[in-house]
């Protein structure tokens, strides 16, 4: 299985180029048939890249705008002829029906180790050419299970619409692990949809594609078993072609399984991502067939690779033309009015029942590059016709810009260094769960961009493909990430029990769905993999790694270590940059000991903190700063393995220009790991209530094992509401040292300490500042060189108003304030935005604040808020960010946290109006926002 010749890896700087033709084709599946023909006309395609060929290519003007005037003409009539759209792709997500369990006697016939040679078939198109093709059993998959049966009467099951997690429903229990979120995520379900197919589709392809679903799934076709794909972060395809009834209602039955112990977070469970139906003509580009490079790119111009895959579903050959025609696209996706190239049409045969390549170069004259602050894409808009029939219409929207992981300089992006100013996340969105929500994730992104953020790790699974888009869209580059674990697990049930049969298919599937994203330029093949500390550990790492580079050789390949071993033993020459998780003082002994291998931190800090929540006395061991299940907000406490932000900057500081960066853990607080509140009895010490504390040793004695409310973690810089901590601008003052800002903590109602020690702490983008309380100076300070807050230890309480001013270069800079704030008095509303779409998903993530008299935040307190809405759209989840809640996240209602709560509206679809949100609470002056749905 290994390849050791992988190993090989060339040094230096790391400039993805453009790769030797031979290297650059596309793998060769076993129904690939390239016939002489073809690969004639492949090779008399693509010509030689010498500078001479460009200047030919760039200055042969008149042919070209000649050529686009026929193909557009050409176009416009076929299509004219032509009504139906040859490709259509369907959201599929309306009009589910859902059951928990399965029926009588089908837990036995369906598990995993009994049907796993029905599944593995679903996966041929991704394996090796030379391995053996997965052959279907004989018979019918569960023709005996009720609720395959397109008979079946499922009226009484639920109905609901996709994407659903049903493990984010609840409740929360204490019994469950707070490791997987307290939540009830595990288990078997069934989905079930009928619809109805035209008799137009006899003779098309139609296809279901499963952007995601938790996991082991297991897919009928009225009665007839189709496929399945276990790994719950893969998206996959299954050909309903075979079973489908045009003109016919049809019943599609998906069965999920979600093992116990199989997951170090939480994965919420159901099809918890996008579904589509994909109709095509039988003679189609394949799935996620092209393939955009653009090796060469320059001011005056950018050489674009499209190669692609063509399918023949035919029991003939068919000869076809494939043309591509390359337009811009602008910050809303629109296409440019005109293409800004088209290639000449070309000839391709495909042999009956196989594919064949197409590989075609366009040259773009004065690209737009695609950088983080201008994430300029375009689209490559490919057009297959079969004699005077347009047979298929597929678009790739790609990027153009050059990427480099050096081994000096850090990462390059367009040949400029871009420091990695990144943040892990997994992938769930708080109260909405794993339901994958494009606006949520595009808040998320929103509120990471505003910080300063650039970056973005999906650890450790392969992201929602939405993701990648608002990647693309609004300018991150991506560390996408394939596994947590491989052949050796974490958890008893964890993705090694799937590695041997499934890891190939699942990395190629990943980089297949994901390589023309420019947003993406790392592809981890893996997180603190247990395999790094084995002597021969590295022959797994150049095996998946050569399974990445025969899929996309323009991105660097990576993977997480937190063995620093795996720098040393082999397995850091096996990918091409090498990630350090949490080894801020490491990056020197590497560089010297490897100077040609790029590093950088793929995993940095684990501070934990919870927003709101400051404990005293302040101390610098970074293991104190808990209470109540809490975390004190300085900043300053990390679990053994991690650190504070401070520290990891200084490592990266000291190792400038060559660490490339860092990628924080976490950006957002995520349900589960609500480290350092593990299930075990040292928490006894986290209750400060005497009462609550012997009550709880009481129990302890009994059940021999302490109660731990913790359900979500600590680790977000932001938390799980979405609302900023106090760290979030520690980040900012550092990523952004143009944005003006000051930050200090903690807040300033602390009526008990009156006259006792109250540290006050100051991020600021300047670089130097001082601290007012109640008008009084307490002192200006200069941050040194490797500090990155300041901090006034020594303050004595006083209620009033603590303020400090910021200056940089011996200028005004920046202000920030905290005043005393008195009873709590009313609340006050804000919509993240004014204007929604009436599409049934858009949302509004609404913030009350509970305020005192003058509208200063009320800091401490709970107040209990319920909301109402008027119109058509409704609350769907509210949050506070208390990592202990077990209030259920689809309440209307949720008590304050440290001020603040959150609830999250949706629209109606194909409903306008205007909605208005209401927040009361008692004692408390209620407050409304207006919204428009349209
Ligand atoms: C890392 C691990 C992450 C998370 C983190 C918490 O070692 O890769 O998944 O567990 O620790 O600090």
């Amino acid at each position: 299985m290994i390849a050791e010749g992988a190993r090989e890896r060339p040094p230096g700087e790391l400039m993805r180029t453009v790769p030797a033709l031979s290297e650059r084709s596309i793998r060769t599946s076993p129904l690939v048939s390239d016939s002489p023909r073809q690969q004639d006309f492949r090779h008399a395609l693509i010509p030689p890249r010498t500078p001479l060929f460009l200047a030919m290519h760039l200055n042969s003007v008149c042919f070209r705008a000649a050529f686009i005037l026929a193909l557009a003409v050409s176009l416009t009539s076929l299509r004219a002829a032509d009504a139906p759209q040859p490709r259509e792709r369907l959201a599929f997500n309306a009009g589910w029906r859902f059951t928990k369990g399965d029926p009588a006697g089908a837990a036995d016939t369906l598990a995993y180790a009994k049907i796993k040679d029905w599944l593995t078939p679903t996966a041929a198109d991704f394996l090796n050419a030379a391995a053996p093709r997965p052959a279907r059993p004989a018979g019918n998959l569960g023709g005996d299970v009720a609720y395959a049966q397109p008979a079946f009467d499922d009226a009484a099951w639920r109905a609901l619409n996709l994407p659903h997690d049903w493990g984010i429903e609840g409740p929360f229990a204490q019994e469950l692990p707070g490791e997987t979120g307290k939540l009830p995520w595990f288990g078997v379900a069934w989905y079930r949809k009928h619809f109805a197919l035209p008799a137009t589709d006899a003779g098309r392809r139609v296809y279901l594609d499963v952007d995601g679903a938790m996991a082991y799934a297991s897919v009928w076709l009225n009665g007839q078993f189709v496929g399945g794909w276990p790994y719950g972060y893969s998206s996959w395809r299954v050909d309903l072609t075979p079973y489908m009834k045009p003109g016919e209602d049809n019943v599609l039955a998906i069965r999920l399984d979600n093992p116990p112990n199989s997951s170090r977070w939480y994965p919420g469970g159901g099809i918890y991502r996008n579904v589509w139906l994909v109709k095509t003509a039988p003679v189609h580009v394949a799935q996620w067939g092209t393939f955009v490079t653009t090796p060469l790119v320059s001011p005056t111009s950018a050489t674009v690779d499209v190669k692609t895959i063509l399918e023949n579903s035919t029991t003939a050959v068919a000869n076809v033309q494939i043309a591509h025609a390359l337009f811009e696209l602008d910050a809303a996706g629109r296409k440019s009015a005109a293409p800004v190239v088209t290639s000449v049409p070309a000839s391709v045969r495909i042999a009956a029942s196989r594919q064949a390549h197409s590989a075609q170069t366009l040259t773009v004259p004065q690209p737009k590059l695609w950088s983080t602050r201008t994430p300029q894409r375009y689209v490559a808009v490919t057009t297959v016709t079969q004699g005077e029939q347009v047979v298929d219409v597929y678009e790739t929207p790609f990027g153009i810009r050059t990427i480099a992981f050096t081994a000096d300089r850090g990462f390059l992006l367009n040949g400029e260094r871009l420091p990695l100013q990144g943040v892990c996340d997994h992938h769930d969105l708080g109260a909405l769960g794993a339901a994958v929500n494009v606006r949520a994730l595009e808040r998320q992104l929103e509120i990471l961009r505003a910080m300063g953020c650039n970056a973005i790790r999906t650890s450790h699974n392969p992201p929602a493909p939405e993701l990648l888009d608002l990647a693309d869209r609004m300018g991150f580059v991506v560390m996408d990430e394939a596994f947590d674990c491989w052949a050796r697990g974490k958890k008893p049930n964890d993705y090694h029990l799937l590695f041997a049969d499934w890891h190939e298919a699942d990395l190629r599937a990943l980089v297949r769905r994901d390589r023309n994203h420019p947003s993406v330029v790392l592809w981890s093949i893996g997180n603190e993999v247990p395999e790094q500390g084995q002597p021969e550990g590295w022959k797994l790492a150049a095996h998946l790694a050569a399974i990445v580079r025969e899929e996309d050789r323009t991105r660097f390949t990576t993977a997480g270590f937190n063995n620093i071993a795996s720098g040393y033993n082999g397995f850091q020459t096996a990918i091409d940059a090498t990630g350090f998780n949490y080894k801020p003082n490491e990056y020197p002994k590497f560089h010297q000991s490897a100077p040609q291998l790029p590093v950088y931190s793929s995993e940095s800090s684990s501070c934990v903190s919870s927003r709101g929540e400051y404990f005293f006395p302040v101390v610098d061991n970074k293991l104190a700063g808990r209470a109540n299940f809490q975390m004190s907000s300085y900043d300053l406490y990390a679990p053994p393995w991690a650190w504070p932000p401070d520290v990891e900057f200084k490592g990266l500081d000291e190792a400038a220009p060559y660490a490339a960066g860092e990628f924080v853990w976490t950006g957002f607080d995520y349900l589960g790991e609500p480290t350092p509140f593990n299930a075990d009895t040292t928490n006894l010490l986290n209750f400060t209530d005497p009462a609550l504390k012997e009550r709880m040793t009481k129990e302890l004695a009994e059940l021999k094992k302490i109660r731990v409310p913790s359900r979500s973690s600590y680790f977000g810089i932001i938390d799980l509401a979405g609302f900023p901590k106090d760290r979030y601008f520690i980040y900012q003052a550092r990523w952004r040292p143009d944005l003006p800002m000051a930050h200090l903590l903690p807040h300033w109602n602390w009526p008990e300490r009156i006259g006792q020690v109250t540290p006050v702490h100051v991020y600021t983008s300047g670089d130097e500042a001082e601290l007012f309380l109640n008008g009084q100076s307490l002192g200006r300070k200069k941050r040194a060189a490797l500090e990155y807050r300041l901090r006034w230890d020594d303050v004595s309480y006083a209620p009033g108003e603590v303020r400090v001013v910021a200056y940089k270069n011996g200028a005004k800079w920046a202000e920030d304030m905290m005043r005393t704030a008195g009873p709590a008095a009313k609340l006050t509303l804000a919509a993240d935005r004014a204007t929604l779409r009436a599409d049934g998903s858009d949302l509004a993530f609404v913030t009350v604040r509970i305020a005192d008299k003058d509208g200063l935040l009320v800091p401490r307190s709970k107040n209990r808020v319920k909301f109402e809405v008027a119109g058509p759209a409704d609350v769907i989840a509210t949050d506070n960010g208390d990592a202990t809640s077990f209030e259920s996240f689809q309440s209307p209602e949720r008590a304050a946290y440290n001020g603040l709560a959150l609830a999250i509206v949706r629209t109606r679809p194909g409903q306008p109006g205007t909605i208005t949100v209401r927040a009361t609470s008692d004692g408390l002056a209620t407050a409304t926002a207006s919204l428009t749905s349209r």
